[in-house]
């Protein structure tokens, strides 16, 4: 995603038009966030937080012409209504409270506040980078050269602002010449692996199968997957990890096999204020993402059938073998080892 200092607006992958078509988009508005978001153009936890920052210096830039009062009063509705858009990432109010805090100052110049924004929006996306290579590096550090990866979702450049969590460990070892392959789950039902994991991965020359999600427990059950990898929307204080629907079921198979399980975040994605994952919002999305699916181009589902869509489960801490965060690997036991890495922050 890509500010245009110009006309101040925000440029992003339409990210559900891929693989087909790399259509970008210019927002304008931050209702026009919110609805990138709530719509899954942008998506994945890091990127819907930076969008939203950037949301944010939307808000601003627009009510700039009409004053201070002004540009607060924008600035606090599009935190509520862009904080609303999504209720599992943590990242999403995390960047949020980041802009509304640092545009939390006792000036009435209008084009200062935009300014501070604008700035701290820039600030939280550049981190992004950095982190997520520092994450990439730890990461890759745990693959074997020639080893078997297993990934969930889409957690790469477009989940992120660039590089990605799971998916940037991956880039990050194949960079290294480890050579690493990888198994994609489709994730159904919105297929971001299917669709956007293949397409990153076609582009970074690393080697890879698409799998339908049911055939995850085979390959891991015959000895085919070294490790897995998977990011997250949530970490709570005890380590529980919300995330992509199927992740719960991967980390059970994974840990029948013996194969190490990993989930790779940011700090940003750690919140301490939920004591385990029983307590984080559970995103439930519309009935057609499950059912609107053509087969040879007809409906797979009988007309008038109903589904449920829950987008993210919770994989209990025990089920994890590892954080790889900014900072380092952190171990059992989570409650303690979580909190002492974000102490201070
Ligand atoms: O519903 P999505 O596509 O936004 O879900 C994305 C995920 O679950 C990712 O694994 C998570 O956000 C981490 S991405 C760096």
């Amino acid at each position: 995603m890509e500010w245009l200092p110009e006309t101040r607006q925000l440029k992003l992958i339409d990210q559900r038009e891929l693989p087909a078509e790399l259509r970008w988009l210019v927002l304008s508005t931050y209702e026009e966030v919110a609805t990138a978001i709530r719509e899954m153009a942008v998506r994945g936890a890091p990127a819907i937080g930076a969008a939203a920052a950037f949301g944010m210096a939307l808000a601003a830039a627009r009510a700039e012409a009409h004053g201070a009062v002004a540009v607060r009063a924008n600035i606090s509705a599009a935190h509520d209504t862009l904080g609303a858009a999504r209720p599992t990432a943590i990242n999403l109010a995390w960047a949020l409270k980041r802009v509304r805090q640092a545009t939390a100052t006792a000036t009435d110049d209008a084009a200062a506040i935009a300014q501070m924004a604008l700035q701290e929006a820039q600030r939280i996306a550049d981190e992004d980078v950095a982190l997520n290579e520092r994450m990439a590096e730890f990461g890759a550090a745990l693959i074997q050269p020639g080893e078997t990866v297993l990934h969930h979702c889409n957690t790469g450049a477009l989940a992120t602002v660039d590089w990605g969590t799971a998916l940037g460990v991956i880039r990050k070892a194949h960079e290294l010449g480890k050579r690493p392959q990888v198994l994609v789950d489709e994730t159904r039902p919105r297929l971001q692996g299917a669709k956007l994991t293949a397409w990153e991965l076609q582009q970074y020359g690393v080697s890879f199968d698409v799998i339908s999600d049911n055939a995850a427990g085979f390959f891991l059950q015959t000895g085919q997957v070294q490790r897995v990898f998977v990011g997250a929307d949530r970490v709570a204080a005890n380590g529980d990890v919300a995330n992509k629907i199927g992740t719960y079921m991967l980390a059970l198979a994974a840990r029948e096999s013996n194969v190490p399980f990993y989930v790779v975040v940011p700090t940003s994605t750690i919140d301490l204020s939920v004591a385990s994952g029983s307590e984080i919002p559970i995103e439930e999305r519309p009935a057609g993402e499950v059912l609107d699916l053509l087969h040879e181009g007809r409906p797979v589902t009988p007309a008038g059938v109903t589904a449920r869509n829950p987008a993210f489960d919770i994989t209990p801490a025990h089920l994890v073998s590892a954080f790889v965060t900014e900072f380092g690997i952190v171990e059992p036991p989570y409650i303690e080892t979580l909190a002492e890495l974000l102490k201070g922050q």
